[in-house]
């Protein structure tokens, strides 16, 4: 499942974010990519012990915490937290698959269930840099608005073809997800929907609405592993 999230990042955050990046300290990108992908990762990262780097994974958390839509869709259990990255002058990630287990600050494995990439910089000060994810309905290209993200199973093949101007700017970060089969991940994520726009237009008094969030609160309970 492909799920974009619109406006996790207001305009103000972007400024934020755009203010962090001036005169900001740029790494090879190969530095934080394993195996494989080392050999097909062509662009930077920035400095991930850097204070904008600090600042900006402190905007997007924040956001993260605040999205509905996000905390449904990964129901996250561990996050890891975000890297910046910038492709420019044909810079391009070639088709990888990300590392199925990462290492948290304190030591803490985790598994990667969702990767997710917000984009910081507007479709229009770029070209070139499609996200291309492959997915069991083929191939699909993403561009998404400054601000907006897109989610997608780590499992999957993707790639970020050259920039052939401009530069990309992104945030990507990983989700260990409270529940590991993502075919029930779906599900609920479906079922909570339903249930959202069933509220809208009954209530929380409605007995259906009612019984359907006691389902989802227990199938919940019954798949999660915390
Ligand atoms: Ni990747």
């Amino acid at each position: 499942m492909l799920i974009t999230i619109e406006r996790v990042l207001s305009d103000s955050d972007l400024l934020h974010i755009a203010t962090h990046l001036e005169g900001a300290r740029w790494r090879d990108g190969r530095e934080t990519a394993a195996g494989p992908a080392q050999q097909v990762k062509h662009n930077l990262q920035l400095d991930p012990d850097s204070t904008a780097m600090a600042a900006i994974r402190s905007v997007v958390l924040r956001r993260l915490q605040a999205s509905v839509l996000f905390q449904s869709a990964a129901l996250p259990r561990h996050i890891f937290p975000p890297l910046v990255n910038c492709h420019r002058d044909g810079g391009e990630y070639g088709l990888h698959t990300d590392s199925a287990v990462m290492t948290l600050g304190d030591g803490t494995p985790m598994r990667s269930d969702l990767s997710a990439t917000v984009f910081l910089t507007a479709p229009q000060d770029y070209s070139g840099g499609d996200l291309v994810i492959e997915s069991s309905f083929g191939a699909q290209s993403i561009k998404l608005e400054a601000g907006d993200m897109v989610l997608y199973p780590s499992s999957s093949l993707h790639c970020v073809n050259p920039v052939v101007s401009g530069s990309r700017i992104a945030a990507c970060f990983w989700v260990q997800s409270l529940l590991a089969d993502a075919q029930q991940r779906e599900q609920l994520f479906e079922l909570d929907q339903a249930i959202q726009s069933l509220t809208q237009e009954r209530g929380l008094q409605c007995p259906q609405v009612q019984r359907l969030t006691a389902v989802y609160h227990n199938l919940v309970r019954m798949w999660a592993a915390p």
